[in-house]
């Protein structure tokens, strides 16, 4: 466990096969002229991570079309399975342009093993928005799905399957943002965390930055693996860790996006506690 500062390319086979649960990480899109921002190798990248994950890892990457097609074939040549993508939806554009639409999504894609078996959905489910997102109360409103009713005796409780087009304000000037211009929110990293690993299990990032998938892989008890080529962001990311708590119910009440993915934070009822900042 712990971050290593430089490439991943030199820190990699210090990593053993088939020792890592779940890959979560947001590489570089090359759209910048910064000096970090090149592109990767996919092919070899591709083919590390496969060794890494063995046969039941499992990978979430943040990518960008499109070169994302090349991470797609290289992916899929080392036995990398396509498995889904959820899209968040900024409130804020990226890079100005004059003649292209605002760019306010992210793709994240996920890539399965051959034998992977984790996917925690009850982990994750969210409470129950109207389509416009407004909450509804349990039992109020459409029921989730009939056809899920029917085959699964599904029961109202207020919350549903999360969605793949999903919504988190991104950092800029918020209490979260430690300076790095692609920082993640925490809120974006939890529920992938929680719907495809366990506690215990590994998590790796090895574009870390300023170590979000990292700190929240500490707070849901998972342990973490990250490597940064960037001095100031690699202290940065070990800094956070450090300071990271586990995180606890109801205790995220200043994000709402990082609380609305705390399942039990929502409502009283079945599934857990009542929230406090709630009331
Ligand atoms: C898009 S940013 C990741 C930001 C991160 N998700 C966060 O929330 O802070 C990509 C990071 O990868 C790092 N990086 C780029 N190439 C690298 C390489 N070959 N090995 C390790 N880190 C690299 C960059 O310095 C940059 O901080």
């Amino acid at each position: 466990m712990g971050s290593s500062f430089g490439k991943w390319e030199d820190h990699i086979s210090s990593i053993s096969s088939g020792s890592v649960n779940l890959i979560i990480t947001d590489p570089p899109y090359q759209v910048t002229p910064l000096k970090w921002d090149k592109r990767p190798d996919w092919d070899e990248f591709m083919k590390q991570m496969a060794r890494v994950s063995g046969d039941s890892g499992q990978m979430w990457i943040f990518c960008r079309m499109p070169w994302a097609i090349d991470l797609h074939l290289a992916a899929v040549k080392y036995g990398w399975v396509f498995f889904q993508e959820r899209i968040w939806q900024k409130q804020n554009g990226s890079g100005a342009t004059v003649k292209t639409f605002r760019k306010t999504h992210e793709n994240i894609w996920q890539y399965k093993r051959i034998n992977s078996k984790t996917f925690n959905l009850e982990e994750v489910r969210e409470p129950k928005t109207t389509t416009g997102d407004k909450s509804i109360k349990p039992g109020k409103g459409r029921s989730d799905c009939q056809y899920m009713k029917k085959r699964v005796g599904y029961i109202d409780d207020g919350f549903r399957l999360p969605k793949s087009v999903f919504f988190c304000p991104n950092l800029h000037q918020s209490k979260e943002s430690l300076g790095h211009s692609t920082q993640k929110p925490e809120a974006v990293i939890l529920p992938l965390i929680k719907y495809s690993s366990n506690e215990g299990d590994l998590v790796f990032d090895p574009f870390s930055g300023t170590g979000t998938t990292p700190s929240v892989a500490k707070q849901t008890g998972r342990r973490w693996l990250a490597i940064e080529m960037v001095e100031r962001w690699h202290r940065t990311s070990v800094e956070r860790v450090q300071d990271a708590k586990a995180i606890t119910l109801c205790e995220n009440k200043t994000n709402p996006y990082l609380s609305s993915h705390n399942a039990n934070c929502q409502y009283s009822g079945d599934r857990g506690e009542k929230c406090i900042f709630d009331e």
